[in-house]
């Protein structure tokens, strides 16, 4: 595994790929990786086969914050994050630096203006553009062939297909499922964040969602009663805020009265001073 910290050296290392026509396979990622990240790498080595590239990024991107203290919280684990990768049989981390990403003078940034307004959009002012504009980037430089996303970021995942629709990036973008942990809570780098009393609580978002699956598999359809299982579910947990709880169909991120099959339920939870969020398809 090679770990390459500069734009130029990733040039040279993918013009060489590039050349043999060996496809690339690419995970962005912000590091702090857990064993989510790794099924998302193992779904990369799986699709471009052996004689395909994985390439994983490690970046901390600051404009997808919009909380300076956020950014400031996120930890820095590249050390233990090659390792897991090396482990895993990654051929490249790329791990730039925030000044080679963002140069003097930056001013060039990339917009969704319809699928981004919503949900996470709405609670996080320019988290959006921050995303889209770092992926954007990193596709320019990795030139994969394929890109994996998590659905736990199921937004982000639409989001990145809509602009790389509507940009005609050549990258087929890929949804993995949700990894959870043993219990059920989505993995997540924020986890780590949580004091062991939060990580319990925390156990009541896929409680919650369960609990809304089960209810339309009893043909409950009123979305706001779904969603209402979910915020009276969060209620009963001592230091829980909700951010949002939606039920929106997943083409035009709408939110629904009516609930139907491939519907997402998506909410952002509080637990003490940890944003977490989590989702399913109905
Ligand atoms: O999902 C993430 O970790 C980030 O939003 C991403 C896609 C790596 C962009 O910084």
């Amino acid at each position: 595994m090679k770990l390459v910290r500069t734009i130029p050296a990733l040039r040279r290392e993918i013009s060489r790929y590039r050349r043999t026509g060996r496809p690339i396979s690419f995970v962005p990622t912000m590091g702090v990786l857990h064993a989510g990240h790794i099924e998302l790498t193992q779904r990369a080595r799986r699709i471009v086969g052996r004689r395909g590239i994985v390439v994983v990024s490690i970046f901390v991107n600051p404009t997808q914050f919009n909380q300076k203290s956020d950014f400031k919280k996120y930890p820095h684990t590249l050390a233990a994050d090659c390792a897991k990768c090396r482990a895993a049989g990654v051929d490249i981390v790329f791990a730039p630096s925030a000044r080679s990403m963002y140069p003097e003078n930056f001013s060039t940034w990339v917009n969704e203006e319809s699928l981004s307004l919503t949900l996470c959009g709405a609670s996080r002012p320019g988290h959006f553009r921050g995303v889209c504009t770092i992926v954007l980037k990193l596709f320019n430089q990795v030139q994969p062939d394929v890109a994996i996303f998590g659905q736990k970021d199921a937004q982000q995942a639409l989001v990145i297909r809509r602009v790389v629709r509507d940009l005609d990036i050549p990258v087929k973008i890929i949804v993995a499922p949700t990894v959870r942990e043993r219990d059920g809570l989505a993995m997540s780098s924020r986890n780590a964040r949580l004091s062991p009393q939060e990580r319990i609580h925390a156990l009541a978002i896929n409680e919650a969602l369960s609990q809304v699956r089960a209810a339309f598999r009893r043909n409950i359809r009123n979305a706001s009663k779904l969603k209402k299982i979910v915020r009276s579910h969060l209620a009963k947990i001592h230091g829980m805020k909700v951010d949002y709880v939606e039920l929106m169909d997943t083409a035009m991120l709408r939110s629904v009265t009516k609930a139907s099959r491939g519907n997402l339920l998506a909410m952002a939870v509080w637990v003490g001073g940890t944003r977490l969020i989590d989702n399913i398809k109905l």
